[in-house]
């Protein structure tokens, strides 16, 4: 059970005021700052500065005083006026939370992660769901495709699988990325949204109808994260302990069930709370009810992709279906909310290129062009020393379990 969630009943016990309670427990995300303050212990009730120094005194208005000598108006403001980095490129909005992976089902014949040892294995992760194209501050409610990124704390480093909620993707040259986005980001010129642009790239690549076809389907604009898929798309080269190569896509059905929003009704949302996406999933996990996924692979042998009469690489492409085998492998489960939004959600470095041994990754161009890309929009981002951050860093699950053990 979530702290907030605790803390509410406590407060029902003590108040009795269950209508108040009932209608914050509908919206925890809403209570926060409440659930907050209940969570605060007496020894974290001193205002300090960065360093831990308590401050003496908080106001700036006495006539002698020299706010430059004033520690905590300088560290304050500095750490405010320097608080913004520099948002995604694309995939600019986002909500994120902590959970695991547990093995169901053994794949070790075919790849020998970590991650993948034994049934029953656990490995903790941190997922970031996604818009692609709108900036900060806009609607969780667009019609567009969806980001589906988890990064897996492996016993042998970060494996990040970068992917989206609909099974292919645009296209299949890297180079296309740039006009690409330029084309569905707001014209660079206007400011503004531009249809044209969208439809002349649709049209002049035909290859991307497949991927429009998903966007302009029901599936374009899914009820919140937890009731969306996620694929890997790229079609990863896994390797066991001989050393054998298998080819496999990744896919995460929802255990929530799929279920989308129509049009009308996501413009009315919108109009209300632009943020309808990240809220639901904070409150699920707030309230306990924790989203999972099935993971399944779908798996070709090295002699089946060389007999293949279509291109088992080609993000553009599905696999015709039934024809190579959907083995089911493990649950995702996410069951802790960041702990600051900032810190958790936007220094989260997902980068294709994390992988880890017995995980060769896909060999395609695409995929060599997306190293290349998330790498250099990191480094510019958040700096080379990137993986260094907490939430990129192997330490990250030793702080998740430390945390839990302050709960
Ligand atoms: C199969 C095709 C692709 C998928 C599924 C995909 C998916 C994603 C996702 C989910 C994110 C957000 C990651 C996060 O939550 O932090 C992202 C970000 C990004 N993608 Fe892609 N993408 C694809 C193709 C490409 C290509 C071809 C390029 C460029 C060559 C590219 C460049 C980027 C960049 C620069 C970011 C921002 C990274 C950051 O600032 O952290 N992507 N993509």
């Amino acid at each position: 059970m979530r702290l907030s969630t605790i803390i509410l009943g406590v407060v029902g016990l003590v108040s009795g005021v269950e209508d108040d309670l009932a209608f914050m427990r509908s919206d925890p995300a809403a209570h926060q700052l409440v659930a907050y303050k209940m969570s605060i212990k007496e020894e974290r009730k001193t205002l300090t500065i960065s360093n831990g120094a308590p401050v003496d005194y908080r106001d700036t208005n006495s006539l002698n005083d020299n706010l430059i000598l004033n520690p905590y108006f300088l560290d304050s403001i500095m750490h405010m006026t320097q608080e913004r980095i520099p948002e995604r490129i694309v995939h600019t909005k986002g909500a994120g939370a902590f959970g695991y992976f547990e093995v169901t089902h053994d794949i070790q014949k075919y790849c020998k992660a970590k991650l993948f040892e034994y049934i029953g294995k656990k490995t903790p992760l941190v997922v970031r769901f996604s818009t692609s194209i709108q900036d900060r501050g806009s609607s969780d409610l667009w019609r567009e495709a969806r980001g589906y990124a988890v990064k897996f704390y492996t016993e042998d480093g970060n494996w990040d699988m970068v992917g989206f909620n609909t099974p292919v993707y645009f296209y299949k040259d890297p180079q296309y990325f740039v006009g690409f986005v330029h084309s569905q980001k707001k014209n660079q010129v206007t400011a503004v949204r531009d249809i044209n642009a969208i439809f002349d790239f649709l049209t002049l690549r035909p290859e991307t109808l497949h991927e429009f076809l998903w966007i302009f389907s029901d599936i374009g604009i899914p009820d919140g994260y937890r009731r969306m898929s996620g694929f890997s798309i790229h079609t990863y080269e896994l390797v066991n302990e001989h050393g054998e190569s298998h080819f496999a896509r990744f896919h995460f059905i929802t255990d929530q069930g799929i279920k989308n929003i129509p049009t009308e009704l996501a413009l009315q949302i919108s109009a209300q709370d632009a943020d309808y996406a990240i809220r639901d999933l904070y409150n699920a996990i707030a309230n306990g009810s924790f989203p999972s996924w099935t993971m399944y692979i779908e798996v070709m042998s090295k002699e089946e992709v060389e007999k293949a009469d279509f291109d088992p690489f080609d993000v553009t492409l599905l696999w015709p279906k039934g024809h190579y085998p959907l083995l089911p492998v493990g649950k995702l489960i996410l069951n802790r909310n960041p702990s600051n939004y900032f810190a958790d959600v936007e220094k989260v470095a997902m980068n294709p290129g994390h992988l880890v041994p017995g995980i060769a990754g896909p060999p395609d161009k695409m995929f060599e062009g997306r190293v290349l890309a998330y790498k250099d929009a990191q480094n510019y981002r958040l700096g080379v020393n990137h993986n260094k951050i907490p939430v990129n860093c192997l330490c990250m699950p030793v702080l998740i379990i430390e945390m839990d053990c302050r709960l």
